[in-house]
């Protein structure tokens, strides 16, 4: 009696195992591929973002560390109308979401608090609406967000505003009330880096400037 359930026990879990390896793929990829899905892109500028390539380390736009995971994403000022998918926020080790002065329309994803590793979110200059998740408060690593000249409405979360290492954060030019724009420790980094220099010096005009605090409010 035993025999016969033991084989299917095997038999199941060999089936398992198999469908498992078939859908290993790129979460990665996956992710930047359904974001360009969902994109019209009139410039073909995403046309190197080859599903069937084993990581997006090679593509346009694309950065990865040593370990081939994706770093930052630089999309700006390409002409890319479409939305934000909540796949990004899939991209664990991403430190710079640069997309600004396109098209891109839709709410933020709340799925981008999970980009635990985010240094920069630029999405300035494009056609966002609704609110700013508060869960983007998650993102301790967060120095720079901007999202200024878009459509955001209601206001800044407190868990945004209290975000620990922000150095600016800029929602002005959108219909948010209250608070717009925040700013700490003056221009310390580069708003935009283009390589991953190491902070020292940053880090050290921070730990100086640390009590040099300055909120601007505007209403
Ligand atoms: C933003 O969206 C509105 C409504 O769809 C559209 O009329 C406007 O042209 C868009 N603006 C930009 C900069 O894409
Ligand atoms: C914030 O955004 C507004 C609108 O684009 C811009 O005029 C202003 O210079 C920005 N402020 C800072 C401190 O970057």
């Amino acid at each position: 009696m035993a025999a016969p359930l033991m084989q299917l026990f095997f038999f199941a879990f060999a089936i398992l195992l198999n469908s498992k390896a078939m859908v290993c793929t790129n979460i990665e990829v996956d992710a930047l591929v359904v974001f360009k899905q969902g994109l019209s892109d009139p410039n073909n500028i995403l046309a190197s973002w080859d599903p069937n390539i084993v990581d997006p380390c090679t593509w346009i736009a694309v950065t990865c560390n040593q370990n081939n995971q994706v770093t930052r994403l630089d999309l700006v000022d390409k002409n890319l109308d479409g939305n934000l998918v909540p796949d990004l926020g899939k991209l664990e080790y991403l430190q710079y979401l640069e997309l600004y002065e396109n098209k891109i329309r839709g709410t933020i994803p709340v799925e981008f608090g999970n980009l635990k590793n985010l240094i920069a979110m630029d999405l300035h200059g494009n056609n966002l609406t609704g609110s700013i998740p508060s869960l983007l408060g998650n993102i301790k690593s967060l120095k720079i967000l901007l999202l200024n000249d878009n459509r955001l409405s209601g206001q800044i979360p407190r868990e945004v505003l209290n975000l620990p290492n922000i150095q600016i954060l800029n929602a002005t030019n959108n219909n948010v009330a209250g608070t717009t724009i925040v700013t700490r420790n003056g221009p310390a980094d580069n708003i935009h880096p283009t390589s991953m220099a190491t902070p020292s010096l940053g880090l050290l005009k921070f730990l100086f400037l640390l009590p040099v605090v300055s909120i601007f409010v505007s209403i």
